[in-house]
């Protein structure tokens, strides 16, 4: 029962209510009309305090076609946070009018935080350069949509691993489905943080290598999923400037591939995939931004108990 959760980490879920979330997606996906009222009186609070193309307006267009209402803000500074109000009360106050919250933040555990103070489910829509688990969400269906199943593969991440919060979420929850091995691709200063090494990957027996070329370990992937280097997570610009090219995924490189890879992103893209890969049949990144408003559609009546 997923009626009045919150969704902070890839934790609150078991595999068992991922499949059932990805499962009404698909399902809303194939007929939209069908869920276009479940949501009519039910208002969403979207407060991102991060910038935010996807996530923030998924989400609206997500409550939107459920028949329900959106406020919120897209930035810290149009709300009374810029007259010194905490979080807390940020919270206590927007649960008051709403039914639901999804939030972005910068710090790392602020969504959790804020958990503890709300009236209403809260949805991580990122905090700082932890968790995305609606992205995650995203990624399940597109994978799904692309594999028909979320087990056995072998799925390259590459790129920033340290910052890349979409990274951490997924690569936590693909290894709750049997099987799946993970090639970690990046350089040393951007690797996977020890954590997610140590406690989500050898603590559970998970099989992955790292490596720090692409090329060398493209033929062996089922999942390429290329992501940007987090400028905004840098303490310095010189470090960032020195980093930011470190891959670049065009044509050439795909002939390494396999012929049924698919290559995700979360975007924003920067530089990492060339433009010419979006002619790619491969390229799902594009069908992978529009499963996402699904995704959240299917989120949001499950933590509301919509039917
Ligand atoms: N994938 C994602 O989180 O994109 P936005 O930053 O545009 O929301």
């Amino acid at each position: 029962m997923l009626q009045g959760r919150n969704l902070l980490s890839p934790d609150d879920f078991t595999p068992e209510e991922f499949l059932e979330v990805i499962q009404l997606a698909r399902e809303i996906y194939k007929s939209p009309k069908d869920f276009a009222h479940i949501c009519d009186g039910k208002i969403l609070g979207a407060l991102f305090f991060e910038p935010s193309t996807r996530t923030r307006l998924s989400f609206e267009a997500a409550m939107t076609r459920l028949g329900g209402g959106v406020i919120g803000f897209s930035e810290a500074g149009s709300s009374s946070v810029s007259k010194g109000e905490s979080l807390i009360d940020t919270i206590r106050t927007v649960g008051s009018y709403v039914d639901v919250i999804a939030m972005r933040h910068p710090k790392e555990g602020a969504a959790s935080l804020a958990s503890e103070y709300s009236y209403v489910p809260i949805i991580n829509a990122g905090d700082g350069g932890h968790q995305h688990p609606t992205q995650t969400l995203t990624d399940l269906v597109t994978i799904m949509e692309s594999k028909g199943t979320l087990e056995n593969m072998t799925i390259g991440f590459c790129g920033d691993l340290k910052f890349g919060r979409t990274v951490h979420s997924l690569i936590r929850t693909m290894t709750m489905f049997k099987g799946n091995k993970f090639v970690l691709i990046s350089p040393k200063e951007l690797e996977l943080p020890k954590y997610w090494k140590t406690v989500v990957l050898d603590n559970q027996n998970i099989e992955y290598r790292e490596v720090e070329r692409l090329e060398d370990v493209l033929g062996d992937l089922d999942i390429l999923y290329m992501t940007r280097v987090q400028k905004e997570r840098f303490f310095n610009e010189a470090e960032y400037i020195r980093l930011k090219d470190s891959y670049i995924l065009d044509n050439k490189k795909m002939e390494l591939a396999k012929k049924d890879m698919i290559v995700l992103h979360p975007l924003p893209r920067v530089n990492e995939i060339a433009l010419e890969m979006d002619k790619d049949p491969r390229a799902w990144y594009f069908k992978q931004v529009k499963y996402g408003m699904f995704a959240r559609m299917a989120l949001i009546s499950k933590l509301l108990g919509v039917k």
